[in-house]
């Protein structure tokens, strides 16, 4: 990969630009940055570049930068700048894992040759890492493009090209013929296949909407549909973004989007970026050889989602496909497999081979549904147009099965798009759903189609008859728990994307579709509406809300703040890492950006080492044990131990002992061994597996169900609330009840926001939190077993362990205590043991 990006971080402007200047004559692609902070939004994971950094700025320094950058990409080289004859700052960057480190003034070939060869390293580790992610996942081209035309074998190979660029690309394409999927092939050929991949509707898209789903793409891929359609002023957001870096773009497009520029509805800066890589997928009336693997492929399909066997496709089908034009494409030729499978004939091939009579038939029902449609339903006004006495108008009605209501020109309609991966009870929930929610409001046309990896698609007519707005939502909403808070899991990639087609008196509708998705993606604090003069108070975390112990207590705590401080402050709530991930979350909230959280305790080791106490496996003995060294000294002093790096901890909230689970069983140690299983970032549980052979891989929350079932990695270890809110039993061989470790949560706020507060604000705040801690700590037990029944109920396997093979898991990971004694303290592993023996008894 030809890599020229080179991230220049220098607090001093005028070094800054001098050595800007040096790196663009020797035409690298230089962005610079002033500080950590400006820098650090543009450091990602698969950053296609390199970075050189001063390492003496005031706040955050080079070696912070330097960590940073590795916790994020362990394999990103940094070039740090020391001070002239500085050797010890030289020999520690090195130590601390720099690249190289070169004193300053640094002569400019010097600086030029340094960065050369570090772009050539980091060059050879993205293409490494590209043709592994190939070697794992196949080559997603061609298991996922098909067709024997030579268009598809060039779409094929432009697909792989893009990928290995790993520039933005534009995906052009006739409507209906697959451009999103394309979209998922170019990201899953590239370096980021194994980060996010996130669809997008353009339309309507906002800034902050924009803003929020860039962040949640970093090391991954976002996918704009219809990009002609982003609003102006998110385009110029866009802009901005692409320059930072962070995550890829795809767009597509079904218009032309060089002429959407010339007449200034889309950004010529934006459209000369992305016309750079341009893919075009070709129609399939220019590749009629295609059709008949495609719609081979598609019934198939169409059967196994719909339990039939495939019938047998004759020659004359074949025959008669290749014959049509087929101006929807792709998505066309689905629905005709999924017709032909259902054994529902084919309208569109329809009056081929008919007599005079039956085609007269067809006319004469035509002309009865074009008339109900333009009278909106209406019998009499359309027996009166077609000048027809009312009794032989309901005849030839109730003869070709037409129903008036049903037949009235849609309002509007509403593209529901909901991805979905792998045939899982969660998506047959989903499919459920769907079919409740035509039920209900009486669709007209409500399609759910499906494949193994894609997306339902429901296409939503409304008319005259919906106008009852409530019916509506309650369909919606429906629809949103049917199909999202059961999969919560990869949220990501479940998102509910909606388009609108519909007229202006739809526009009530419309709005209520936007306030079912916003529900859909768990932002259900966004529809507090705080008052005017109210404090803010944003609570941003990871899990869902509906049996989880997190959830159960952060809406709770929602309630009451704006109940019994309604005036003075409100509470917004954002579960589902729909706000930030437990990466993210701190440091926005030393920037302000949110204010409070309840991160698991594994993501404070960062800041206090004594915090590895918890994540030491066979530590605890139960919760109770916990819930005592958590409310000794020791423990309510750890609260305040991170005041002096700007948190401070209000209350731990419990969630429980955690469970391990891979696609194998595990019944002894030696079953862990060679399997990668997710951890959360923190050493002591990276020293856990790596006790028992295995390879741990920190992960963010909302990417394990993805990775576990895409296998990624093998196993993970969670709680049963964990497990069973992100549906982790789906795509595994089952779950051991090792009781393991311990998961529970910190309430965290930044010490300057709390300080701000007045007096009785802050007081009244904490013992509303005091008192949640309180009730929800006391029902853990009790959510954790309801956690746990509803695994089984859904069908996920338990393992229970004899004692002798508890006793071989203590053995094979206990030792792992030694690695962390300094750091924790003999003294608080003693107490910790004590508090065991008393729960004991
Ligand atoms: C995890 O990352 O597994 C947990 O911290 C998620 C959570 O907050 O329960």
């Amino acid at each position: 990969m030809n890599v020229r990006r080179v991230l220049l971080v220098d607090d001093d402007a005028a070094v800054r630009e001098a050595l800007g200047q040096t790196l663009e004559l020797a035409e690298f692609d230089a962005i610079t940055a002033g500080s950590f902070v400006e820098a650090k939004d543009r450091i990602a994971a698969q950053f296609e570049g390199v970075i050189v950094s001063d390492i003496r700025m005031p706040g955050r320094d080079g070696f912070h930068l330097l960590d940073y950058a590795h916790e994020q990409d362990a394999e990103l080289p940094v070039i740090l700048l020391t001070g002239e004859g500085d050797i010890p700052m030289a020999v520690r960057a090195m130590s601390a894992g720099a690249f190289d480190f070169l004193e300053k003034p640094c002569a400019p070939q010097d600086l030029i040759s340094v960065i050369e060869r570090a772009l050539r390293t980091r060059g050879l580790v993205l293409e490494n890492r590209r043709l592994k992610a190939q070697l794992e996942t196949g080559d997603p081209a061609a298991r996922m493009i098909f067709g024997i035309s030579p268009q598809s074998e060039t779409l094929r190979a432009q697909a792989r090209a893009a990928a290995r660029a790993g520039t933005d690309v534009l995906i052009r394409g006739a409507r209906g013929s697959g451009i999103s999927k394309v979209a998922e092939v170019v990201h899953l050929c590239s370096t980021r296949a194994k980060g996010p991949f996130e669809k997008r509707s353009a339309a309507g898209l906002g800034r902050e909407g924009l803003e929020a789903v860039w962040q949640g793409c970093a090391g991954g891929t976002l996918f704009l549909d219809e990009i002609a359609q982003l609003p102006l002023d998110t385009q110029l957001a866009l802009q901005d973004r692409l320059e930072a870096g962070g995550a890829r773009l795809i767009a597509g497009s079904v218009e032309d989007l060089g002429q959407a520029a010339d007449e200034g509805r889309f950004s010529a800066e934006l459209y000369y970026r992305l016309e750079v890589m341009q893919l075009r997928i070709p129609a399939l009336a220019e590749r009629p050889e295609d059709i008949p693997v495609l719609f081979r492929h598609y019934v198939a399909q169409a059967a196994e989602q719909s339990g039939l066997t495939p019938p047998e496709i004759g020659e004359e089908v074949i025959a008669g496909l290749i014959a049509r034009d087929w101006p929807g494409n792709a998505r066309a030729l689905m629905s005709a497999a999924m017709r032909f499978v259902l054994g529902l004939g084919d309208e569109d091939a329809a009056g081929e081979g008919l007599g005079l009579t039956e085609r007269l038939a067809q006319v004469e029902r035509s002309l009865l549904a074009d008339a109900l449609k333009r009278t909106g339903g209406q019998a009499s006004a359309a027996a009166e147009m077609l000048k027809l006495p009312r009794k032989t108008f309901y005849d030839k009605l109730a003869k070709y099965g037409l129903k008036p209501e049903e037949s009235a020109e849609p309002l509007g309609r509403v593209e529901l798009s909901l991805a979905i991966t792998g045939d899982t009870a969660a998506n047959r929930i989903c499919a459920d759903s769907a079919q409740a929610v035509s039920k209900t409001c009486g669709f007209r046309t409500c399609s759910a189609r499906s494949r193994k990896v894609g997306y339902h698609r429901l296409s939503i007519r409304l008319n005259e008859k919906y106008r009852n707005r409530l019916a509506f939502e309650q369909s919606l909403m429906r629809l949103a728990h049917g199909c999202l808070v059961p999969s919560e899991g990869p949220a990501g990639e479940r998102a509910l994307a909606h388009h609108h087609l519909g007229r202006i008196p739809m526009k009530k509708f419309l709005m209520t579709a936007v306030a079912a998705a916003a529900l859909t993606t768990g932002a259900t604090g966004a529809m507090a509406a705080c008052d005017d003069g109210e404090i803010v108070i944003k609570f941003s975390h990871v899990t869902n809300t509906d049996k989880h112990p997190k959830g159960i207590a952060a809406s709770l705590l929602q309630e009451r703040v704006n109940e019994e401080m309604n005036g003075k402050a409100c509470m917004e709530v954002y579960p589902n890492s729909t706000l930030y991930n437990d990466d993210q979350v701190l440091e926005a909230m030393l920037n302000g950006d949110v204010q409070m959280a309840a991160p698991s305790l594994s993501k404070f080791e960062q800041f206090t080492k004594v915090f590895r106490i918890f994540d030491l496996p066979f530590m605890f003995l139960n919760m109770e044990a916990v819930d005592a060294f958590q409310n000794s000294e020791t423990g309510q002093e750890m609260k305040e131990s991170m005041v002096r790096r700007g948190l401070l901890g209000l209350g731990f909230w419990h969630n429980g002992m955690k469970q391990m689970s891979a696609n194998k069983p595990l019944m002894m140690p030696e079953d862990a061994a060679g399997l990668k299983f997710r951890v959360q970032p923190s050493e002591v549980l990276k020293a856990q597996f790596e006790a028992l052979d295995a390879s741990p891989q920190p992960m963010a929350f909302s990417e394990v169900y993805g990775a576990l079932q895409t296998g990624v990695v093998d196993g993970q270890e969670n709680t049963w609330s964990n497990v069973y809110g992100q549906k982790f039993f789906e795509v595994q061989d089952g779950t051991t009840e090792t009781n393991h470790g311990v998961l529970d949560y910190m309430v965290v706020t930044s010490a300057d926001w709390w300080d701000s507060l007045d007096e009785d604000v802050r007081s009244q705040l904490e013992t509303i939190v005091n008192e949640v801690t309180e009730t929800r700590n006391a029902a853990i037990a009790e959510v954790d077993a309801e956690n746990r029944q509803a695994v089984l109920d859904a069908g996920g396997e338990i393992r229970e362990l004899t004692p002798e093979q508890r006793e071989a898991w203590v053995n094979a990971m206990k030792p792992v205590w030694e690695q962390f004694t300094d750091d924790v303290g003999q003294e608080n592993i003693d107490a910790a043991q004590a508090f065991n023996s008393e729960v004991q008894g």
